[in-house]
């Protein structure tokens, strides 16, 4: 079956938005299969640059339907506002397709993330503040509300007062909050169903279909590995299942249907929020200020500085098995073009003299392990304009090589800047 899978290995922004792009090109359909507007994916064609939160990569493709699966959670201003942002830049995006099933974004998901997270204090998580927890969660505790239901207005009212009587509970009394209303809710909802119903679709009837016609399907991982509600490093991670098999619930196929799974990975490491990153070069720290400026590593979406770092193969390693990749696109070698030497971590030590090649399961040993590094020379000039491996320097491919050899599968693709056409593809790409 011809199912790919874009993943991040890492803890998010490693380039997912630009390899779907760029793998659109021979695709039907590109479909997201969890999170919502946490993501931000950037992609830039011919010097333009497109930010996406919830509207799959392959949109710029006039060819592709692009399609939000059940597991997304959707804010449909949200929606309807990047929808309006593609259309004024010359995209077409009606062809979107948005499952019935999947949950809605209510603004109590959104006041409640931001004041659980100030609650939270010291300890918070650094949430995008999207609501994607509260949604998720109320998903679970079935109590959500599903794009579906807002075709009947009865129904969508009903649930909403029903979520109501609990959520302003808490809101007032544990919150001090003010309590929010449901005439106002219904009508700024019900309000989008015009624009919004024409999109509303069995989406995974769309993808079966694709699949059984022999038609590529792309399926657009947002956040990553280590954001994982379950894989990653709990509770610093988002409310979803970014890994590969996340793809299976959130979109509605089986294992069986994907044979090919591309792990993104950035040619070094960063993250956004709270939580433990072994490989961290703080603020201040030349090489990680060179990372975050020549990186551009602030984000899409909020405009947060990302925290940065080398490369960290354990976690790689890790990423590897937990989604099967078959394959890595390493992204933004470009970045480490000024540096004399690169650092790859490939095991870590714990104070005990314990060594670890790989992540150990126990956060408070994750929090305190010192990275062990292997040193590699770096290739100090400037590779942006390379289009074949061959264009790179020879320490720029012996990189390429070592993590390949690290990962344990191949490395198909390099980017070396920003831009669609920026894309090396190494020979062994399928
Ligand atoms: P995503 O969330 O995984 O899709 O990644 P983001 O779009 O949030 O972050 C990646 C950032 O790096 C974006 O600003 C991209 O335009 C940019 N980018 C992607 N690939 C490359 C690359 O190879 N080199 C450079 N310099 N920038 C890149
Ligand atoms: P893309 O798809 C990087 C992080 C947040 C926070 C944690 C939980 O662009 O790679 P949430 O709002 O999801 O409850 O926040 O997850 N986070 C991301 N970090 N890239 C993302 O998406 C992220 N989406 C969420 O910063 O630490
Ligand atoms: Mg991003």
């Amino acid at each position: 079956m011809p199912g790919t899978v874009i993943v991040g290995t890492q803890w998010g922004d490693e380039g997912k938005g630009r390899f779907t792009d760029y793998l659109a090109e021979e695709s039907t359909l590109v479909v997201r299969y969890q999170g919502g507007h946490n993501a931000g994916h950037t992609i830039v064609v011919d010097g333009e640059t497109f930010a996406l939160q919830l509207v799959p990569s392959g949109v710029l493709h006039s060819h592709v339907t692009p399609i939000i699966g059940n597991g997304v959670v959707v804010d449909p201003a949200v929606l309807l506002d990047e929808l309006d942002m593609l259309a004024g830049k010359g995209v077409d995006a009606s062809r979107v397709r948005l499952s019935g099933n999947a949950h809605l974004i209510m603004p109590y998901h959104q006041e409640l993330d931001r004041v659980t997270e100030r609650f939270l204090g010291q300890a918070k998580l650094g949430t995008t503040k999207r609501g994607i927890g509260p949604a998720y969660a109320d998903k679970a505790a079935r109590v959500g509300i599903r794009v579906q239901d807002l075709l009947d207005p009865k129904i969508f009212r009903a649930k909403l007062e029903l979520a109501l009587r609990e959520k302003n509970g808490v809101l007032a009394k544990v919150y001090n909050r003010l309590p929010l209303e449901a005439d106002e809710i219904c009508e700024r909802y019900l309000g989008m169903v015009p624009r919004l119903e024409p999109l509303i679709a069995d989406t995974v009837h769309l993808v079966h279909e694709a699949l059984e016609a022999g038609q590529q399907v792309l399926f657009e991982g947002a956040q990553a590995t280590f954001l994982d509600l379950d894989h990653g490093t709990y509770p610093f991670v988002t409310s979803s299942n970014p890994v590969a098999g996340g793809v299976c619930t959130g979109a509605g196929v089986g294992p069986r249907a994907i044979d090919r799974v591309v792990g993104v990975t950035k040619a070094y490491v960063t993250r956004v929020g709270s939580g433990p990153f072994p490989t961290e070069l703080f603020e201040g720290d030349p090489v990680g200020d060179l990372l975050v400026e020549r990186g551009g590593e602030f984000g899409t979406n909020t405009g947060r500085r990302r925290r940065a770092g080398w490369l960290d193969a354990v976690m790689l390693r890790h990423a590897v098995r937990l989604n099967t990749c078959t394959e890595i696109a390493l992204t933004k070698l470009d970045v480490l073009a000024p540096l004399a030497e690169l650092k790859v971590c490939v095991a870590y030590e714990a104070d005990d003299g314990t060594r670890y090649d790989h992540v150990p399961y126990h956060q408070s040993v994750l929090h305190k392990v010192r990275p062990v590094y292997e040193t590699l020379p770096g290739w100090k000039r400037e590779i942006d304009g390379a289009l074949r491996i061959g264009d790179l320097p020879a320490a720029a491919r012996d990189y390429v090589r070592f993590v390949e050899e690290l990962a344990g599968v191949p490395v198909s693709f390099v980017s070396v800047g920003p831009g669609r056409e920026q894309t090396v593809v190494l020979p062994q790409a399928a």
